[in-house]
């Protein structure tokens, strides 16, 4: 099937490599960052316009509380529609402690916006996935193990199109050396 995708985030990190992959695999897919003109949360209505005939949302770009903003538009825009909304969240909201508390309670935040939509209904889908480390520019300089990119993104494309047709709403996967406590 080639699906429509928008996505957020696409010039960079994990979202840049989701762009080229999903372009290589004949998908239609759109990029909406702020280098090309949607600075978010502010371009979110015109955004949302130009997404609105897609057929699954990548809510992936991260600036504070715009996920959230976001994902609560885009719901009440596509609710009761067969259409697919997808978050990357961050294994910050629940297990580790991030050097941002902020940006864990954001994370969080995102993660109850997604089950308080799901909760009012079965569409849109709405599925979440929590990355750990993952070896992007912003983490040159982190030490510790690490996910590459292409496995981060060979994990969201497995919850995307899921191959064996289960509907898998949430995933959080590390790297193997990675611990998952709770700091
Ligand atoms: N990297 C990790 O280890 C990791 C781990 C867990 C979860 N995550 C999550 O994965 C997602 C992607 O992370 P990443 O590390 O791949 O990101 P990144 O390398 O920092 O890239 C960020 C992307 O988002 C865009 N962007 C940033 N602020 C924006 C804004 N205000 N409005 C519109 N676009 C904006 C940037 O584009 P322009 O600068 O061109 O606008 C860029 O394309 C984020 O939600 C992050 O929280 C990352």
């Amino acid at each position: 099937m080639r699906a429509k995708i928008a996505l957020t985030g696409h010039t960079r990190g994990i979202g840049s490599s989701l762009y080229d992959f999903y372009l290589a695999s004949g998908h239609e897919i759109r990029g909406f960052s702020k280098s090309n003109g949607y600075n978010l949360p502010d371009k979110i209505p015109q955004l949302l316009k130009e997404a609105d005939d897609c057929d699954v949302f990548i809510n992936n770009a991260y600036s504070d509380g715009a996920q959230i903003v976001l994902l609560s538009n885009l719901w009440e825009r596509w609710k009761g529609k067969d259409k697919i909304i997808l978050n990357i969240s961050s294994i910050r909201a629940r297990y580790v402690k991030a050097p941002d508390p902020r940006y864990a309670a954001f994370k969080a935040g995102l993660d109850k916006m997604a089950k308080e939509c799901l909760s009012r209904g079965p569409l849109p889908k709405i599925l979440s996935v929590s990355p750990g480390v993952v070896d992007t520019v912003s983490n040159i300089n982190r030490a510790g193990p690490k996910l590459t990119i292409d496995q981060a993104v060979k994990v969201i494309d497995w919850v995307l199109f899921n191959p064996i047709g289960a509907l898998v709403s949430e995933i959080t996967f590390i790297h193997p050396e990675q611990q998952m406590t709770v700091g």
